[in-house]
């Protein structure tokens, strides 16, 4: 798909990744919409994507909020009439704990934000691409470390739905496609939170180790590999996984 002139909705666009994504749709003359709570985090973003030419427009937005997830799909669809690729990028990894010790409800939020957002988000964005035939939506997947049982569980079941979904969407013959992102490690509000808390550096140790030897991606590697992606994506290759390293050759 080419993005010139493209709507596409990238979630927890106010920081890390999402920031790079949504900034590198700009760059690629998509139309972007930034979704995340805090309103100032997606105004930086959207000022960022217009200083380099693009047009981006902040979307405040809880995406485990089923009301302000259809407020906000109907505002894009109001505004630019369609939506061409969502990025489901926004995610939470609060819950750094064993299981023996965990703070439940802090879990249920890193499995809901994981997971039931992009669901939400699927649920109002869909019916919108599969009666268009057309449209390309992406999963942030991520690790399943010791320790970060919410968030393992959240991204393991993201990942099923993915599986399913691109399933479901060949067994209808929709050519809507559907693909699982992995970054890597990268340096972000998340990872910082591995690295210099207690908890964090109790239960993966490896995250401060990578940023001390300097192991990690930019987030900038995820977004460039995104628009590569979509740039060859084909039916046959939906329910594939990418990330920074792939090579798209087969894709
Ligand atoms: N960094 C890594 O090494 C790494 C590795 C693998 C996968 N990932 C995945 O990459 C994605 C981006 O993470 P990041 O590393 O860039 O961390 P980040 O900077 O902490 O980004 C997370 C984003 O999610 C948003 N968010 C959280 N809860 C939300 C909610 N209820 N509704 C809407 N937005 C919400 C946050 O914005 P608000 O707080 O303003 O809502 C924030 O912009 C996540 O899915 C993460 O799991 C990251």
């Amino acid at each position: 798909m080419e993005l010139e002139g493209r709507t596409v909705i990238v979630t927890g666009a106010g920081s890390g990744i999402g920031r790079a994504l949504a900034r590198e749709f700009g760059r690629n003359s998509a139309r972007v919409v930034c979704c995340a709570r805090r309103k100032a985090r997606l105004d930086e973003t959207v000022k960022l994507i217009e200083e380099e030419g693009g047009v981006g427009v902040a979307i405040p937005t809880d995406i485990t909020d089923h009301i302000q997830v259809k407020q906000m799909v109907e505002e894009v669809l109001d505004r630019f009439g369609s939506i061409d690729v969502v990025f489901n990028n926004a995610g939470s990894f609060q819950s750094i704990a064993g299981v023996h010790e965990v703070d439940p409800d802090v879990w249920w939020q890193d499995v809901t934000v994981n997971l039931y957002g992009p669901l939400l988000i699927l649920r109002e964005v869909l019916p919108h691409m599969m009666s268009r035939n057309e449209g390309i939506i992406i999963n942030m997947n991520g690790g399943r470390p010791v320790g970060g049982t919410g968030y393992a569980c959240g991204k393991a079941g993201l990942m099923e739905l993915t599986r399913i979904l691109a399933e479901e969407l060949k067994m209808q013959d929709s050519a809507v496609m559907v693909f699982s992102a992995g970054p890597g490690l990268v340096r972000t509000e998340m990872t910082e939170l591995q690295a210099t808390t207690e908890a964090g550096r109790r239960w993966i140790p490896s995250t401060k180790d990578s940023f001390d030897s300097g192991k990690t991606r930019a987030p900038e590697e995820v977004a460039v590999a995104t628009i590569k992606m979509i740039q060859v994506a084909r039916p046959e290759s939906s329910g594939k996984s990418y990330g920074p390293a792939t090579d798209f050759t087969d894709f």
